[in-house]
């Protein structure tokens, strides 16, 4: 008998890659600019210019045995001190290379993470809506998922919701900002009141609970005047899990990192246990020419400009066709209630309109779906006859 749970997750493919393969099957029936694919986060503008530069460069300047060759596991320590330093102008910290580990993007750093902290039973509190994986990393690393929902209308963190939800056991909260799926940002007021809580719960059952925050969008906010607060600044057993999947437009080629907060106690382990759970799921040494890469672009970002206008354009029209939308901040998503309460039918209606969205139930939100506007804008002009026509169905 082979492992039943990942021969589970194996033959169910997530509802978002299920909507992705019925919209490719569909294309190919009816013609792909007949067809509104909101259903997938992948980056519809392409990297900064400076990363084929930079690729060439590397390409042309490095000896390819050293250039393809292994790295040191948690990532070449030239790389990791380049990024640390980075972070430390950006935030007023002062990392080490050695707080870094290069990992295959944030899919691979939570994984590792959770791998790294959790004992079998202890638990992970999430703020629904969630990106649906969160469950299948903490469950695999033998935790117990726990999902905390948002306030209703805003996605905004029910602190005292997740007072209520912290137990002995807890050993993490992970937070998402800006958020996939509501693309809201947690002001810094909630970021102080959530450590707070940590600070306190801590102290009182006299356990460590870490802040893990997912940070793959945080270059995806359209207002510089909003501010994603960095968690290392207000609390010290956090760990950030980051990525360059959306902010360079590179998810096919596996780039992020986990950094460790040096100012907790116990870093020496937590480190080790990173590089322990690393060497154990086999992610040792991601890619070479994307560590190399990164050193140079580092603080480069794709022209985001198009997602602005995209999130401009499809709040406008929904809100004036009568839909409800929490106008978000940042990432590239869009978290509409459905007008019916089961969101899984309401998207099953809309692909009789050819419009492809996805039930929010997956993310810990039933009754809302959520619209990926990381596509072109001709797209969403095309598609918003249809969004008006699924609204009329419903009479609002
Ligand atoms: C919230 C969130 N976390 C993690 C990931 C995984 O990102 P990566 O491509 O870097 O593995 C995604 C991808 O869409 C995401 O939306």
């Amino acid at each position: 008998m082979i492992n039943d749970t990942n021969v589970r997750l194996g033959k169910t493919r997530s509802v978002i890659r299920e909507l992705f393969e019925y919209g490719k099957r569909r294309k190919a029936e009816i013609g792909e600019e007949n067809v509104y694919d909101f259903s997938l986060g992948n980056p519809s503008v392409p990297a900064p210019p400076e990363v084929a530069e930079e690729l060439h460069n590397i390409i042309n300047a490095t000896d390819p045995v050293l250039l393809h060759g292994y790295t040191s596991a948690p990532g070449d320590p030239r790389v990791r001190q380049i990024i640390a330093n980075y972070i430390n102008r950006r935030f007023s910290l002062s990392l080490d290379g050695d707080c870094l580990y290069l990992t295959c993007g944030a899919a691979a750093s939570l994984t590792i993470t959770f791998n790294a902290l959790l004992n079998a039973g202890d638990e992970v509190i999430s703020i629904a809506p969630h990106f649906p994986e969160y469950k299948v990393f903490v469950n695999h690393a033998g935790g117990v998922f726990v999902p905390v929902r948002a306030k209703e209308n805003t996605f905004m963190m029910d602190i005292n919701a997740i007072s209520s939800a912290i137990t002995p056991r807890t050993k993490a909260v992970i937070i998402n900002s800006p958020n996939n799926p509501s693309g809201v940002v947690y002001p810094e007021s909630d970021i102080i009141g959530l450590c707070r809580l940590l600070e306190e719960k801590s102290a009182a059952f006299g356990t460590e609970i870490y802040l893990v925050s997912d940070e793959p969008y945080r270059e995806l906010v359209f207002d510089k005047s909003i501010k994603v607060p960095y968690v290392m600044n207000y609390y010290a057993r956090s760990i950030v899990c980051y990525s360059y999947s959306k902010s360079l437009s590179l998810p096919g080629e596996r780039i992020g990192y986990i950094a460790v907060n040096p100012a907790m106690r116990e870093f020496a382990d937590v480190y080790a246990g990173i590089c322990g759970a690393g060497r154990a799921l086999g992610f040792v040494c991601a890619p070479n020419l994307f560590q190399q890469l990164i050193a140079k672009v580092y603080d480069k970002t794709s022209d985001i400009s198009i997602y602005k206008r995209n999130r401009d354009m499809l709040c406008k029209a929904l809100t004036e066709m009568g839909y409800q939308v929490v106008p978000p901040d940042g990432a590239f998503y869009l978290f509409v209630k459905s007008p019916e309460s089961d969101a899984v039918a309401f998207a099953e209606r809309a692909k009789k309109f050819e419009l492809l969205l996805v039930a929010g139930d997956d993310f810990g939100c039933p009754g809302y779906v959520r619209i990926s506007y990381c596509v072109s804008p001709e797209m969403i002009k095309r598609a918003l006859p249809a969004f008006g026509a699924l609204a009329q169905s419903y009479g609002i």
